[in-house]
């Protein structure tokens, strides 16, 4: 029997083999049903417009007139708003990327399990966005000790106190920044002890950290060593696991861009790029801005905060604004004391001292995050 909640599925791809392979999948389940698969990418954004399924699926390497990437494409700018899923080889690793309309990987072979959990997944991701019900923001700088933690930690406090759902990611992998602040014991579960497979919510909901401030976390793994074993694969399960149970997810992130650390960036909303007024700092990030650039992550998305904004040490902020190509969306000032204090108490100053000006600082960070004003620039 028909199953009329089935997703409906329309596929690009010319290579015999693989469309049996996802006939034979799709043949003994009713989850998704299967409207047509074409072996030339010229029909369909036509027919998809016609048939108006749920899911694209194109494989990357389809060849003819209209090859893979071109097909991808076409079907961003066709503004159908159908979200595709794009079959790969190991050969030919891709990430997912959204604003590029790439919702999902599969990778050849893969199992129907694999297949209807990506589709389904792809659709909540899509809903998720479409709603505005999660806001996802990294916090991100290429250089260490610039405050990311620091902001990271009391930027999803500043959240949890508006009344947001709110998880906090240490994506610090190696060190777990975000465990050594909060004093938290090593025997506490991490990212590592969600299942590989068949995640739940409620796997997810017992390994997150409760932290008194009222947020959710999902700490790091507690050796450094460890930190090899969380996959992008991981990363990109967890990240659409937590966007159905929160309503925005803030994650911290470690100096270097490894593929865990891009799969975080790639998987969020907003990638918040923290900048000081030290020029090593702003060598680093005019470097990866380019970076961030060449994989399409444009102004909505990369969006900068001047850390420490009151310490220029003789740069003004008109050259850094010329130097990183436009006015900081955000600036925090600096408050040695107060954050150095709570830091070593694991404390959120903005719980401790909601009236200082670097508490107010990052509640403004909160606020434009959530589309709660408008962003009106720190100073001055
Ligand atoms: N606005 C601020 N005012 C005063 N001190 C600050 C501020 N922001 C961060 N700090 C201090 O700077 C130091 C580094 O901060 P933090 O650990 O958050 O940086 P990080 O970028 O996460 O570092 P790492 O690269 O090691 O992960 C800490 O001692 C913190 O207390
Ligand atoms: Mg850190």
């Amino acid at each position: 029997m028909a199953n009329t909640n089935s997703i409906r599925l329309l596929v690009a791809e010319d290579v015999p083999q693989v469309s049996q392979h996802v006939r034979n999948l799709l043949s003994v389940q009713s989850q998704v049903k299967l409207l047509e698969v074409f072996n030339d990418g010229s029909k369909v954004v036509e027919a998809a417009q016609q048939l108006r399924p749920d899911v694209v699926m194109v494989d990357l390497l389809l060849q003819g007139k209209v090859k893979g990437p071109q097909l991808i494409e076409k079907l961003r700018d066709s503004g159908l708003d159908i979200p595709v899923v794009v079959l790969t080889v190991p050969q030919h690793p891709l990430a997912r990327d959204p604003n590029r309309g790439i919702d999902a990987v599969l990778t050849l072979p893969f199992s129907g399990f694999e297949l209807a959990n990506t589709l389904a997944h792809v659709l909540v991701d899509r809903q998720a966005r479409a709603t505005g019900a999660c806001r996802v923001v990294s916090v991100f700088a290429p250089k260490g000790g610039v405050g990311k933690t620091t902001i990271a930690f009391n930027l999803a406090v500043a959240l949890g106190q508006m009344g947001v759902a709110t998880a906090l990611i240490d994506g610090s992998l190696q060190y777990g920044d975000l465990r050594a602040l909060l004093k938290v014991p090593s025997d506490v579960p991490s990212i590592l002890d969600l299942p590989t497979d068949r995640v739940q919510e409620s796997d997810l909901r017992d390994v997150m950290w409760r932290d008194p401030a009222g947020i959710d976390i999902l700490l790091a793994p507690p050796r450094v060593e460890m930190a090899e074993m969380v996959t992008v694969r991981d990363v990109e399960k967890t990240l659409s696991l937590l966007r159905r149970l929160y309503e925005a997810i803030v994650i911290d992130t470690p100096t270097t861009l490894s593929e865990v650390t891009l799969a975080l960036l790639d998987g969020s909303d907003v990638v918040l790029s923290i900048v000081t007024y030290d020029s090593t700092t702003i060598h680093n990030t005019i470097a990866v801005s380019e970076v961030f650039a060449s994989i399409g992550y444009g102004p909505e998305k990369l969006q900068y905060l001047v850390n420490r904004a009151d310490s220029s040490g003789g740069i003004g902020r008109d050259e850094l604004a010329r130097i990183i190509g436009r006015r900081p969306e955000f600036e925090v000032v600096s408050d040695g004391r107060l954050v150095v204090q709570a830091n070593n108490e694991g404390m959120p100053f903005v719980v401790s001292s909601p009236d200082a000006a670097v508490s107010k600082d990052v509640r403004r960070v909160a606020q434009t995050i959530m589309g709660r004003t408008t962003n009106v620039p720190a100073r001055g």
